[in-house]
């Protein structure tokens, strides 16, 4: 028998839903983004986020449905995104998914966000090999997971301040150039000469697998403007903004990259796998495939449309949890935080 499972999400600045069959197989993807709604604002307005959200979550799962060739009375179960995230934006998925649920009496599976982007790994590559490492790595997220089966993994090191995405979004303002700020980075540095900036890696204490990118910022912006913080900013020119943009993007991907080598070693890794939007960055797919160190791990890339945020990742998620009878009621609750302890979903 197959196995129908809706996905919806709705935690940050995209209005998504998709219809996965048996945890896998992705009947439809469908994602709207809100990036013209804040880019002039460089970054995700809370409420501008959750009332978009209302105007578009029931034309995103009608198209998810109807795309699949789904009834609501054929799915398995309802998954929804209900942590971490932006409460308001979080929200209107999850009422989204409690009136399908009561209306059609399926059952509501409440999804951990960041555990969805780690198991976007699995729906890429099942025969996953384990104990793995996931980097998860996007503008609200950074950190690290130890991966020991498909509903079993632990937080082993997180930012302390920004999250990779968020340091290259500000980054990008600071060079003049659009948001989101790490495709933009990523297109600028393509002529860029990443040596022209000598920028600090931060690694904290000698085995931390912990990140922190706030200084790497305050880096750039002192490198442009040197320490004089009053003097405006000084005209760039385009070889100015490549080059700036290379040695930036060189300096986060060294960083995220370092940290893997070092959590494969701790962990004893057999695999690698790589989420949320930074995620869907060339230069650290590249550097991690080159990696002397990482050369006897399985290193899985998830395509990237299950790198950005997505309904797949919620509704595969969900559909195990469901196998394992891990449904919720319908006072399931949004919550801005990510589980805070057990750090596993393993029970
Ligand atoms: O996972 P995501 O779509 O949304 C959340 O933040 O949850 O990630 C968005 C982040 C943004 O900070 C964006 O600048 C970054 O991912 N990003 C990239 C690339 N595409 C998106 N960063 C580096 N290289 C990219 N190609
Ligand atoms: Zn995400």
């Amino acid at each position: 028998m197959t196995t129908l499972v809706l996905g919806i999400e709705t935690s940050c600045d995209e209005t998504a839903a998709a219809v996965v069959r048996d945890g896998r197989e992705i009947l439809s993807n469908v994602v709207f983004s809100q990036t013209k709604l804040h880019e002039r604002w460089r970054g995700v307005v809370p409420e501008v986020a959750s009332r978009s959200h209302t105007t578009r979550i029931l034309p995103t799962i009608e198209e998810a449905l109807t795309t699949a060739g789904a009834s609501p009375q054929e799915l398995a179960g309802v998954a929804v995104s209900h942590r971490p995230g932006m409460i308001g934006c979080l929200l209107v998925g999850l009422s989204a998914a409690k009136a399908l649920s009561w209306r059609f009496r399926v059952p509501l599976v409440g999804v951990d966000h960041v555990l969805a982007h780690v198991h976007a790994g699995y729906m890429s590559v099942p025969e996953l090999a384990l104990p793995g490492v996931a980097l998860i790595a996007s503008g609200g997220h950074t950190a690290l997971y130890a991966v020991t089966g498909p509903l079993r993994c632990e937080r082993i090191g997180s930012t302390r301040d920004d999250a990779a995405g968020e340091a290259l979004d500000k980054g990008a303002a600071l060079l003049g150039l659009p948001y989101p700020g790490g495709p933009a980075i990523q297109e600028a540095a393509k002529h860029g000469d990443p040596k022209r900036l000598a920028l600090p890696r931060t690694m904290l204490a000698k085995d931390s697998l912990d990140f922190s990118f706030s200084g790497m910022k305050t880096a750039l912006l002192y490198a442009l403007r040197g320490n004089a913080l009053q003097r405006p900013m000084p005209e760039l020119t385009e070889q100015d903004v490549a080059d700036y943009a290379a040695s930036y993007q060189q300096a986060i991907v060294d960083v995220l990259v370092e940290k893997i080598v070092l959590a494969v070693r701790g962990v004893g890794a057999r695999s690698i796998s790589i989420g949320g939007g930074v995620a869907r960055n060339a230069l650290l797919r590249e550097r991690l495939k080159e990696r002397r160190e990482l050369a006897s791990c399985q290193v899985v890339f998830p395509p990237l449309d299950l790198c950005s945020d997505n309904g797949a990742m919620i509704a595969g998620l969900g559909a195990c949890m469901l196998a394992q009878c891990e449904t919720s009621d319908l006072g399931l609750e949004a919550f801005a935080t990510t589980r805070p302890h057990p750090r596993t979903l393993a029970r």
